[in-house]
């Protein structure tokens, strides 16, 4: 059975999955055909699914119409976040769960991290939306994440995070950080999933542009220095560069975030009849994998699984 084409194997895999309150929920998303909204009990049954195929590591989003200025329902040991780990843990210990950290799908504004409420501006409150971040994760890691993924690109959202979690028994969990998040269009799916678009403004006061390359380069160096197991480039495909010089500059474990956009592309693409998805699929694997790598962060992983189960083309 081949296990691997061109490099692309399944367990570099991490599959994003997406829960909101409910039974018995599975809820298509039109622009991202084979991605749902899944309850947890529907979403235990996916995971089921995706272990038999080999799919050990799941990024998990939470999805809430409890949005406030604060984004409350993002924290504490009732979120649906920290109940599904908690469900998914009992019910598949040797799941790999890593947990998006971002309050973006909780607040009322859509905004990753609190606000200055004074201004008309967005203005993020560094301290306030760092402490909510710090116990976002500790409530993900008291549940029993396995990583803890901040993805509000909030200056120094590692090393806080890091100190919160050591400091409540938690130095086993790990940190995968968004570092070098650019301002993409290609989310836009993603926030139709999340319902997670800002009300006002835009993301471009806290994630990156895209013609900077430097301070790509430098958030990643912040995120190792503050800790982070994983570091990650997002998105992978109009950012392949980036992906390369970071594999040259740093000896860490690196993250690419083929993210929803990338994946609807693909997709509508295929059921135009544009091109074959099994090939373009593999095609734009081998290439984020060539880049440099380790880690892809794909909805595809699920059909790539099933592919490479197939077997066909040898090692
Ligand atoms: C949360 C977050 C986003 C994505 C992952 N985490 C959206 C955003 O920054 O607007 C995007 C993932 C995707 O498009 O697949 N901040």
């Amino acid at each position: 059975m081949a296990k691997s084409r061109y490099g692309v194997d399944i367990d570099s895999l991490v599959y994003p999955v997406f829960v909101r309150q409910g039974i018995d929920l599975q809820q298509p998303i039109p622009s991202m055909p084979g991605v749902y909204r899944f309850s947890p009990d529907s979403l235990a049954k996916e995971v089921d699914r995706l272990l038999k195929i080999g799919i050990k590591k799941i990024l998990l989003f939470g999805i809430t119409e409890e949005k406030d200025e604060c984004g409350t329902a993002a924290y504490g040991d009732k979120s649906i976040v920290s109940t599904t780990i908690g469900l998914l843990k009992h019910l598949f210990p040797e799941l790999i769960i890593m947990t998006d950290v971002c309050l973006c799908a909780y607040t009322s504004h859509g905004h990753c991290g609190i606000l200055n409420r004074s201004s008309d501006d967005v203005l993020i409150n560094k301290d306030k939306t760092l402490h909510a971040l710090s116990e976002m994760a500790l409530s993900h890691a008291a549940a029993g994440a396995d990583y803890v993924a901040p993805s509000a690109m909030a200056e120094g959202q590692v090393s806080s995070i890091r100190k919160a979690l050591d400091g409540n028994g938690f130095k086993e969990t790990r940190i995968m950080g968004y570092s070098a998040k650019y301002a993409s269009q290609f989310y836009g799916p993603f926030r139709d999933i999340a319902d997670s678009a800002p009300r006002f403004g835009d993301r471009c006061q806290y994630q990156l542009g895209w013609t900077e390359r430097e301070r790509a380069f430098s958030k990643i160096e912040d995120d190792i220095r503050e800790g982070a197991d994983i570091v990650m480039v997002k998105p992978a495909l109009a950012y392949l560069d980036i992906i390369r010089e970071a594999r040259d500059k740093f000896r860490h474990r690196l993250a690419a975030y083929n993210v929803s956009g990338e994946y609807a592309m693909i997709k509508a693409g295929a059921q135009s009849g544009y091109w074959d998805e099994e090939e373009a699929v593999f095609e734009v694997m081998t290439a984020i994998k060539r880049a440099g790598a380790d880690i892809v962060i794909t909805y595809h992983a699920p059909d790539i699984a099933r592919w490479l189960n197939r077997g066909g083309v040898p090692q």
